[in-house]
């Protein structure tokens, strides 16, 4: 197939809606967008950021990937940060994991996933961390609903650790992380309790973590 007429129709459909209840919808966005919010998720289908938390375009910055990892080699991720900081000027980043996710279960199956191990070590790494409490779970469920969270936890802290984030800080910027996750079994969102508004509260959140 080489064109997918399905899409492109749902598309005209879909900006036909918008434009009908907003007249000025596209040409207002199309001058700027000022989001407040940077999204830093999962690329898991089920977890769409704009959908899960009822916003419409031009309301969230989005950056996602396998595991919504913030791997500080990682020059995607990192722009994504610095834009949205600098230049957006978002007033709050929320890393997003959610249970079920498949990078999470790859980091704890042990089994060979050819290259995305590479990526999906981030989590084993986490996991060695973190053995003592997960191993203390006889539970397989439970153990990977906590690697789900302890994961976006510790994303969190790698957030707070980038340089554009304690240069916000640093210069008085109103600048908020956040870890949520979210449930793919019933569509609830769950704040982890980890949001840090300066890096002194970052490091007592890392340090409760360990
Ligand atoms: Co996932």
């Amino acid at each position: 197939m080489r064109t997918l007429k399905n899409l492109f129709d749902r598309n005209r459909e879909w900006a036909a809606g918008i434009k009908e209840k907003d007249p000025e919808f596209f040409s207002r966005l199309s001058h700027q967008q000022t989001p407040q919010y940077l999204w830093i998720g999962c690329s898991d289908s089920r977890v769409p950021a704009t959908e899960i938390v009822d916003l419409a375009p031009g309301e969230i910055f989005v950056h996602r990937n396998i595991a919504n990892l913030v791997v500080h080699s990682d020059l995607n991720c990192l722009s994504v940060i610095q834009f949205a900081v600098d230049v957006l000027k978002v007033k709050h980043i929320i890393v997003c994991g959610h249970y079920g996710c498949g990078g999470v279960r790859a980091a704890l199956s042990g089994e060979n996933h050819g290259l995305m191990d590479n990526w999906i070590q981030h989590i084993r790494e986490i996991y060695r961390q973190h053995h003592s409490v997960l191993d203390a779970k006889s539970d397989e469920s439970e153990r990977h609903r906590l690697l789900c969270e302890l994961n976006v936890k510790e994303q969190v802290w790698n957030v707070c650790q980038t340089t554009f984030v304690k240069e916000a800080w640093k210069s008085g910027a109103e600048l908020n992380v956040h870890g949520w996750i979210y449930d793919i079994s019933d569509g609830i969102l769950k704040d982890l309790g980890v949001t840090v508004t300066d890096y002194a509260e970052a490091s007592a959140m890392r340090a409760r973590l360990s």
